[in-house]
């Protein structure tokens, strides 16, 4: 399962990729906001600095939600650094959009699933990468991770090459569990991340194993 950090903050990145443990990053207009980036010099320079950070891909959403604006944003962003993925909304034209990225070799995430249907339909298009959004589902009282457990099913039963990547992560218990469902990638924050690595036994049996060490070793 590859890891990608849910951000567009620089430091967080860096840190999540000196952790060792990172293959990407997802960003969106709103966490892109939240650094205060705006302008597009500044939004495409940033982009650009994510990527010379990350080893892996990273998601780059458009703000166009017509075919055209999609298309020339998309071919823009791809433009900056092989590393982009073009971000397209679960949207009628966002779908033309996937197919047309496609078929020109562009790379692309269909961000917004929040059902099994609009899944199928941007693995149909041709989009490398599909986004349920599990948090924000169980946020409305649905179960994020059936929906995962649907696509995956649909996606093994045709054959479709498309990756899940479970977003709106929250917590490890949606980590694992998207694990052994089989998601091919989850995007979160770092500390959904990093909560990973919490285990009592490990605190207590490091605290014993040290101080048994410096109990000869006085
Ligand atoms: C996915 O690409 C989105 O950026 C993201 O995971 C949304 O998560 P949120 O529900 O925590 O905003």
């Amino acid at each position: 399962m590859k890891f990608f950090i849910d951000t567009a903050n620089l430091a967080e990145i860096q840190e999540a990729h000196d952790f060792g443990v990172l293959d990407g990053v997802t960003t969106n207009p709103s966490l892109m906001a939240k650094e205060g980036i705006k302008g597009k010099d500044n939004v495409f320079k940033h982009y650009k600095a994510i990527c010379n950070i990350v080893d892996g891909d990273v998601s780059a959403e458009v703000i166009a939600t017509d075919f055209e604006g999609m298309i020339r944003e998309g071919e823009e962003l791809a433009e900056l650094d092989e590393k982009i993925v073009v971000k397209i909304p679960m949207i009628r034209d966002g779908v033309k959009a996937l197919k047309y990225f496609s078929e020109k070799g562009i790379r692309t995430n269909c961000t917004l699933i929040f059902s099994a249907g609009q899944a199928l339909l941007a693995a149909k298009a041709g989009a490398s990468y599909v986004s349920p959004f599990i948090g924000r589902l169980d946020d409305t009282g649905y179960d994020g991770i059936d929906l995962i457990e649907q696509i995956r099913t649909i996606f093994d039963n045709y054959g479709f090459d498309t990756e899940i990547l479970a977003a709106s992560i929250r917590n490890p218990i949606h980590i694992i569990k998207c694990a052994e469902i089989g998601a091919d990638v989850m995007t979160g924050p770092l500390s959904a991340i990093l909560s990973l690595l919490k285990h009592p036994l490990t605190d207590s049996g490091l605290k014993q194993f040290l101080a048994d060490h410096a109990k000869v070793n006085a």
